[in-house]
């Protein structure tokens, strides 16, 4: 019989790694304190959309494989291994907001005190804290008079929205952060946990790991910030950002990926963990300027998008109507946290526009996100978007608006101008039926 796991939070990291735990063997017990969802969860609905995740979801609970519940000592009652998933939201100013991660170990503390059994247990992190946060963890557990030994661990996760189930089950690496040398012997019934996934597992000290994961995330923003002002220069001097890009990532030390140019990074950890890192070298006196500058970048190519829509409708954008195709921060998923779509939308408002907007998953999120705002109409499908508009942006590059019938969107526009946020469509067809295309960096 494999262990019990539990996991504090079901969030899009408790629920994706709880649910790829049960599918690895184990039984699991995710813990949450809103009821509503976990009510929702007992019922077999996950709160949000993310491939594959609904199929186990119902597998698992039909299994009694996994289990959900608001009371966090019958999560924690037969675990050996404690997850803490919860959310560790942006705080003004870059910092890292860790009021309900703090609040659920003293949950979790709390629930031991009661607890009769014996043995080692695991508390392990898997959301993003910042650098020495494991070491604090490890105090706050020091002299509790607990019956049980207490080994914490930092386990960041590296999932991807839209394919988090996947990059569980087949990660890149998994990293393992202890405590010291001594620990390293202890962790070994946690690196059991991973057995079965094939992938490079780095037992490394408690603050590395959690580096490992403010560094990788940095960097990917980097890469795109980088690429985003190499479009910037193509556009002043004729070159073509998506054959760059093409041409710089056969190189293996360059790498293809993340090199794609537009309306740049969004999401609920991009945006976050490169601020944090910011903040975090900036509280221990060290200017990280070039993650200064990826972030400048980021913002200004939100600027720029709703400069190249009102350039594109010859400077007056008071009155007009914009279609806006995407809401969501990026395609296969609903999350609209900090999505660039939404940011270019506010600020058009305020310039006078009327937004018709459509996304394929993300609509009852944005739609929360935008309540409040008047001059927002968000429409049934894309087409009814597009209806009366004077121009066409497209925010995020779901594969169904490649697949658009453009021959349909002219006769239902007013005007002809597309804008594409993403470098997705493709210009020739766009120019073929009639419509004027700008790109990101590309002619
Ligand atoms: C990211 C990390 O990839 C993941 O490892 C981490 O655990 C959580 O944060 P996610 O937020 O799901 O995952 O999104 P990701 O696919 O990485 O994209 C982030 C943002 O960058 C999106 O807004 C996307 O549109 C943008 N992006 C990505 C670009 O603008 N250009 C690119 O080339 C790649």
């Amino acid at each position: 019989m494999k262990d019990t796991i539990a996991v504090i939070g079901t969030g899009y990291v408790g629920l994706t790694s709880g649910v790829c735990f049960a599918k690895l063997g184990f039984c699991v017990v995710c813990h949450d304190i809103d009821s509503k969802k976990i009510a929702m969860l007992i019922k077999g609905k996950t709160p949000f959309y993310e491939p594959g995740l609904q199929e186990a979801l119902t597998r698992y609970l039909q299994q009694k494989q996994l289990t959900f519940t608001t009371h966090i000592e019958r999560a924690l009652k037969d675990s050996r291994f404690i997850f803490i998933c919860v959310g560790t939201p942006p705080r003004k100013g870059g910092g890292v907001d860790l009021r309900a991660y703090n609040a659920a170990l003293v949950c979790v503390k709390n629930a031991l005190k009661k607890s009769i059994a014996h043995g080692d247990i695991f508390i392990i992190n898997k959301s993003t804290v910042p650098v020495g946060t494991a070491s604090r963890v490890q105090d706050f557990f020091r002299n509790s008079g607990l019956l049980r030994t207490v080994h914490i661990v930092s386990n960041p996760e590296f999932l991807r929205e839209g394919r988090a189930v996947t990059d569980f089950m087949e990660p890149d690496r998994i990293v393992i952060g202890v405590g010291n040398t001594a620990q390293k012997k202890n962790v070994q019934p946690f690196v059991s946990l991973y057995q079965s996934l094939r992938a490079p597992k780095l037992v490394v000290g408690w603050e590395t790991a959690e580096m490992i994961k403010y560094a990788s995330n940095a960097f990917l923003a980097t890469k795109i910030s980088f690429i985003n002002e190499i479009a910037n220069v193509c556009e002043r001097v004729g070159a073509d950002v998506e054959e760059v890009a093409r041409g710089m990532g056969y190189d293996p030390r360059i790498g293809a990926g993340f090199l794609r140019a537009g309306i740049g990074y969004g999401g609920s950890c991009f945006p976050k963990d490169v601020r944090a890192l910011h903040h975090m070298a900036r509280s221990s006196a060290y200017s990280f300027k070039l993650l200064k500058a990826v972030i400048e970048v980021n913002n200004d190519q939100q600027k720029h998008a709703v400069e190249k829509i009102i350039r594109a409708l010859h400077g007056a954008i008071r009155g007009k109507t914009i279609a806006i195709l995407g809401l969501a921060f990026k395609p296969q998923t609903d999350d609209v946290r900090e999505s660039a779509s939404l940011a270019i939308i506010k600020a058009l408002l305020k310039k006078g526009a009327r937004i018709r907007a459509y996304d394929p998953q993300a609509q009852d999120n944005a739609r929360a996100a935008l309540s409040g705002l008047r001059g927002v109409t968000l429409c049934a499908d894309a087409y009814e978007a597009t209806r009366g508009a004077h121009a066409l942006f497209l925010a995020t590059e779901w594969k169904e608006f490649q697949d658009l019938d453009w021959e349909k969107i002219k006769v239902l526009m007013k005007g002809n101008a597309v804008i594409d946020g993403r470098n997705a469509l493709n210009a020739k067809l766009l120019e073929r039926n009639g419509f004027t295309y700008v790109g990101f960096g590309v002619h």
